[in-house]
């Protein structure tokens, strides 16, 4: 860049970055926009921290610059050392003061946030919905205790209600965290239970993570909120409670193998399956085991080499035969006992 445009560089420069940035808000995964009320908050400490920030950026640099430009040494000034001064009791209580009124205008609503966050005074009241979360190596279990449903890997919750979590590891600890509705929570194995709640604003699918290093496919721990009317809600309640894993499906033979092979550790319906994760609207989700596009062909090689597509998860390698595996995902790709929340558009990082 030559001329005038030299000058400009480093504005250029700011001004592509900035374009750059901008792209970091994916909708429904960033925390830097907030579709909920615990995420709402965050950002709201985040903006006030970062305007406290400026602030000072600002007055020490006009402090700064002014310095520079109103004492430094011109030409053919005599070569002096300004007076030293030390001890000044004036000066040192106003930058010991500032600093402390600063913090204090930060801890102020960080603290009322942590308090509110940790809020349960309405669970277990007529009408609040609790989900039991459970993270596991690497997958996440969600039991509805009241309602005596189970799922895994997508948590259907209803809009503008406040749903409390409470969440523990059955392995080593794991991290909840739902960047767009909520701050995040560990799930620690033993008797410590954790709490949080979700409020989501709109419906939607809201993308999770795993915040937690917990084993070689921890990167791959995804799931999925998703966060419909209360209206909804209660049609998917009333969709699960009704999956009857007796029912003969049309890939009977498929049924017959999931029955025989996969049964001890995987639930289709009801209660949680205990070991890994209960199927019972399998079909109806956004990916298969958290990663995969839904297709046949990802489920076969899932069923198959599951060691190959998430590390170290327990779900046994070569359990059944291709030609097995791909009767199996018949049967498996028929259980979409509930259209609620299909219509959900959704954004995903691994895309
Ligand atoms: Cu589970 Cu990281």
């Amino acid at each position: 860049m030559r001329g005038w445009m030299g000058k400009f560089r480093s504005l250029f420069l700011f001004g592509a970055l900035t374009m750059l940035l901008t792209g970091c808000g994916i909708e429904n995964i960033s925390a830097l926009k907030p579709k909920g009320y615990g995420s709402e908050l965050l950002f709201d400490l985040m903006l006030i921290s970062i305007a406290i920030m400026i602030f000072v950026f600002v007055i020490v640099m006009a402090i700064y610059a002014f310095v520079l430009l109103r004492y430094r040494e011109k030409k053919g000034q005599e070569h002096i050392v300004p007076k030293q001064t030390e001890g000044n009791k004036a000066l040192e209580v106003i930058w010991t003061v500032i600093p402390i009124i600063l913090l204090l205008v930060l801890a102020i609503p960080t603290v009322q946030a942590t308090f509110d966050l940790a809020d349960q005074s309405t669970q277990g009241d007529e009408g609040v919905l609790t989900v039991d979360v459970t993270g596991n190596q690497y997958w996440w279990q969600f039991d509805y205790a009241d309602q005596e449903i189970s799922t895994s890997q997508e948590i259907y919750i209803p809009t503008n209600e406040r749903v409390y979590l409470n969440m523990k590891a059955s392995d080593v600890i794991h991290s909840f965290w739902v960047p767009a509705i909520a701050g995040k929570m560990d799930t620690i194995p033993g008797e410590n239970m954790n709490t949080m709640y979700l409020e989501a604003y709109e419906e939607g699918v809201y993308e999770g993570f795993c915040a937690e290093l917990c084993g070689p496919s921890h990167s791959l721990m995804y799931f999925k909120v998703i966060a419909v009317s209360p209206e909804e809600f209660d049609q998917w309640v009333e969709d699960m409670q009704n999956i009857d894993p007796e029912e003969t499906a049309t890939a009977s033979e498929g049924q017959e193998l999931f029955n025989n092979n996969c049964m001890s550790c995987h639930a289709i319906g009801g209660a949680s399956a205990g070991v890994g994760p209960n199927l019972g609207n399998f079909a109806n989700r956004e990916k298969i085991a958290g990663i995969l596009q839904p297709s046949k062909e990802n489920l076969v090689d899932w069923i198959v080499h599951p060691d190959e597509i998430k590390p170290g998860n327990q779900m046994p390698a070569e359990l059944v035969s291709e030609e097995d595996a791909a009767k199996i995902a018949d049967y498996l790709l028929e259980l979409d006992h509930s259209d609620v929340g299909n219509d959900l558009e959704m954004q995903s990082v691994e895309e």
